[in-house]
């Protein structure tokens, strides 16, 4: 072949390649044409090929003219991919894009548990005279929940509180928070302010006001000096700041092995203010805790000298006081997981 054979089909090539790779539209396309130009089969490879039948001063100026011919078409696909890569980029902002004018979705948010939140306010309560919140264990041993708190193993009072045992013998769930009471003494010394919150189990047929697992919520104090008047003080201001401030209190005698004397603690019926409805046996009256002054006995067993310390505990059930709060008139609502109920607080 001639010289300009040759020069003219690569000046052909060029032009036809150029305009390929004007023509290729998507990244494959431009990968395609590379190939077929450039590519060691391709179109500049196999011309090129002819070079060895030209003259010996021809070859190099052919040579030259295909390299030449190599870097258009390369800087060419070059420009043409990086434009591709532009309007790419621009195509996936557009499709992508976040209207940030949008009003955002409102996250669904959930709420206390009724009893949980009286548990808070309890202890807000108390806290406001400096009772310390602790967390007794919900398993305990036979000794801490009963012995411990001056209930003997064939003591009649047990029958006070029907218990659930676990498979471990001297182990069981708590039936009150008591315990807790000598969890307290073992952990720290007088003076003593501790609130006691949690979760208690007994062996007992539901019903209206009975549950088989129920919230107590525990208080003791011990000082040295403490007496029923500080408990009937601090129980009063427990009561008005509940259920309001003009609500008439009174102490009724009770009986707990854990405390002598004992007392059961109640308020003016907040459905009839006294009067006496239903709800309150016609009594004007409605008991809300349990109290009385730490025996001596407990003192000693939580490691205290009841010659120097007295003090005094009281215990409530957590559901009555959310009862009374709200009007409720079924402890099983509590842990039925209802959502109309439980969205109501
Ligand atoms: N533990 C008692 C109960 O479960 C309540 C109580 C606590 C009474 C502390 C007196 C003192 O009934």
């Amino acid at each position: 072949m001639e010289f300009d054979t040759l020069a003219k089909r690569l000046a052909t090539l060029r032009e036809e390649g150029l305009q390929a790779i004007d023509a290729a539209g998507t990244v494959d396309a431009l990968e395609a044409v590379s190939v077929a130009y450039l590519g060691r089969k391709g179109e500049l490879k196999t011309l090129l090929g002819g070079i060895g039948q030209l003259s010996a001063p021809d070859r190099p100026r052919v040579g030259a003219i295909g390299n030449e011919v190599r870097e258009d078409l390369e800087a060419a696909m070059h420009a043409r991919r990086e434009r591709m890569g532009e309007r790419e980029l621009e195509a996936r902002l557009v499709a992508e894009s976040v209207d940030g004018t949008l009003p955002g979705r409102p996250l669904s948010r959930g709420s206390l548990h009724p009893v949980i939140e009286t548990n808070r306010e309890i202890a807000r309560i108390f806290g406001q005279f400096g009772f310390v919140v602790y967390e007794g264990p919900e398993v305990e041993t036979e000794v801490r929940n009963f012995q411990a708190l001056n209930i003997p193993p064939d003591h009649p009072a047990r029958d006070l509180w029907d218990t659930l045992y676990t498979d471990v013998p001297g182990y069981l769930l708590r039936t009150h928070t008591s315990p807790g009471q000598i969890q307290v003494m073992e952990l720290t010394r007088p003076p003593i302010r501790a609130l006691l919150p949690g979760r208690c189990f007994r062996y007992e047929a539901v019903d209206a006001s009975h549950g088989f697992e129920f919230f107590q919520v525990e208080g003791l104090m011990v000082d040295q000096g403490t007496t029923m008047a500080d408990l009937r003080g601090l129980l009063d201001a427990f009561a008005h700041a509940m259920f309001g401030a003009r609500r008439a209190t009174r102490f009724r005698p009770g009986y707990y092995p854990f405390t002598e004397p004992s007392v059961a603690f109640d308020v003016q019926c907040v459905v009839c203010d006294g009067a006496g409805c239903s709800a309150c046996g016609r009594t004007g009256w409605m008991t809300i805790l349990g109290a009385g002054m730490v025996h001596p006995v407990v003192l000693r067993n939580g490691g205290l000298d009841p010659e120097r310390f007295q003090g005094f505990a009281f215990g409530m059930g957590s559901e009555r006081i959310t009862m009374l709060r709200h009007g409720i008139h079924d402890i099983r609502f509590f842990l039925e997981n209802d959502l109309r109920f439980l969205e109501q607080f």
